[in-house]
C-alpha cells in the first residue's frame, strides 16, 4: 500500500527540480509541471502551463493549470475582460520565458500595448526580447487568402497548407487568436469557409503543440443556454476547453466580474462561477474561494 502511494507520488511533479528565476522581476517562478501517465503499456507525459494569473491556476486540479497543447475557447460578452484576461496570460507565460503570440483582429497593437502597461506588465522588455510578438491583422486579408487557395488548389490540397497569416519567424509556445468572432464576420454568407478555416487553424496548433486562448465573443455565456449559430457550434466542438467570462450585475446596482471553467478535456477543475477583478496598476485576480451563489445577501444577474 505504502509502496504504491509512493510510487503514484514519483509520477508526477516538477519538471525542472528548482524554480526558474524570472528575467523581469527577478523573483522565482513556478516552473512546468508535469504527470507520468500509463496507457496500455505506453508512458504519457502531460505537462501544464502555469499562467500565473492569480487565483486562476488554483481552479484546476493541484492547481497545475493548463494542460499544454490545448486549444481553449475564452468567451463572453462585450466587455466582459476577454482581452485583459488573454493578456494577463501572457503576462504570467512570458515572465516564465515562454513565447507569447498575440494575433489581434480587433484593437490595434499599440492599444493592446497600453492595456499591459496599465497593469505594470512589461510589455517592451518581453517584446524586446523576442518573448511576445502582438501582431495586428485585418480580417479580410484572412478570407481573401482562403479564397485564394481555394481557387488555385483542390479543398483536399488546402487541408495539408498552414493556415494564412502566421508569421513563420517566430514559434510561439502560446497562441492567443483575438477574436474568432472577428474572423467570423468576414466570411459572412460563406459559413462553410469558416469551417473550412477553423479546421487547419485548429489541425496547425495541435500539430505546432501550441496552447492557445480564442477569444469568442458571445452575446449569452453558454451555460445560460443560447442556440449559437452554426460557425459557433463548429469551433466548440473542435475545442478542448471553454472558459466563460461574466459580467456581474449585483441588485445594488454595482457591476462586477465572474469567471467559469466550463470545460477541460484531460484535467479535473473546479466547477463553479468565481469572482474576478480586473485591477488598474495590479491586473487580473481571480478570487478562487468567492463563489457567486444564487443565495448570497446580494443578489445578482449574470450576462
Ligand atoms: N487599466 C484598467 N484598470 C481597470 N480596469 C480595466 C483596465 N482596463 C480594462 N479594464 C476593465 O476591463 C473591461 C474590458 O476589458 P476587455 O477589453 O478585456 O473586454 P473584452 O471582453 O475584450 O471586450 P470587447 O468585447 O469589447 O473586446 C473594461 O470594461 C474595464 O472595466
Ligand atoms: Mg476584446
Amino acid at each position: 500500500m505504502k509502496e504504491g502511494a509512493k510510487k503514484a507520488k514519483s509520477d508526477e511533479g516538477i519538471k525542472h527540480a528548482s524554480l526558474i528565476k524570472s528575467k523581469f522581476t527577478g523573483k522565482k517562478v513556478i516552473p512546468l509541471k508535469y504527470k507520468i501517465r500509463k496507457h496500455n503499456g505506453d508512458t504519457r507525459i502531460d505537462e501544464f502551463l502555469h499562467t500565473g494569473i492569480e487565483g486562476f491556476d488554483k481552479l484546476f486540479d493541484k492547481e497545475y493549470g493548463i494542460p499544454m497543447g490545448m486549444s481553449i475557447l475564452v468567451e463572453g460578452g462585450a466587455g466582459s475582460g476577454k482581452t485583459v484576461f488573454c493578456l494577463a496570460a501572457v503576462n504570467g507565460l512570458c515572465k516564465q520565458g515562454k513565447k507569447c503570440l498575440y494575433m489581434s483582429f480587433e484593437e490595434p497593437e499599440e492599444r493592446l500595448m497600453d492595456h499591459m502597461s496599465h497593469f505594470n506588465w512589461k510589455v517592451k522588455d518581453y517584446i524586446g526580447s523576442g518573448l511576445l510578438r502582438i501582431q495586428r491583422f485585418n480580417t479580410i486579408d484572412v478570407s481573401r487568402s482562403v479564397e485564394a487557395l481555394l481557387s488555385e488548389a483542390k479543398k483536399e490540397l488546402l487541408i495539408e497548407v498552414d493556415p494564412v497569416l502566421f508569421p513563420e519567424d517566430f514559434k510561439p509556445d502560446f497562441v492567443v487568436i483575438d477574436s474568432l468572432t472577428s474572423i467570423a464576420s468576414a466570411f459572412s454568407g460563406h459559413e462553410s469557409r469558416f469551417r473550412i478555416y477553423m479546421e487547419q487553424l485548429f489541425r496547425y496548433l495541435e500539430k505546432n503543440k501550441i496552447t492557445n486562448f480564442l477569444i469568442r465573443e458571445v452575446s449569452t455565456p453558454t451555460h445560460l443556454g443560447s442556440s449559437y449559430k452554426e460557425e459557433g457550434e463548429a469551433v466548440s466542438f473542435l475545442s478542448d476547453g471553454i472558459i466563460v467570462l461574466y459580467n456581474v450585475i449585483y441588485n445594488d446596482g454595482k457591476r462586477g466580474s465572474a469567471i467559469e471553467v466550463l470545460k477541460l478535456r484531460g484535467t479535473d477543475f473546479q466547477k463553479k462561477i468565481v469572482k474576478m477583478d480586473i485591477v488598474d496598476k495590479k491586473g487580473v485576480i481571480v478570487h478562487n474561494d468567492q463563489i457567486l451563489s444564487k443565495d448570497q445577501q446580494k443578489g445578482f444577474v449574470l450576462t
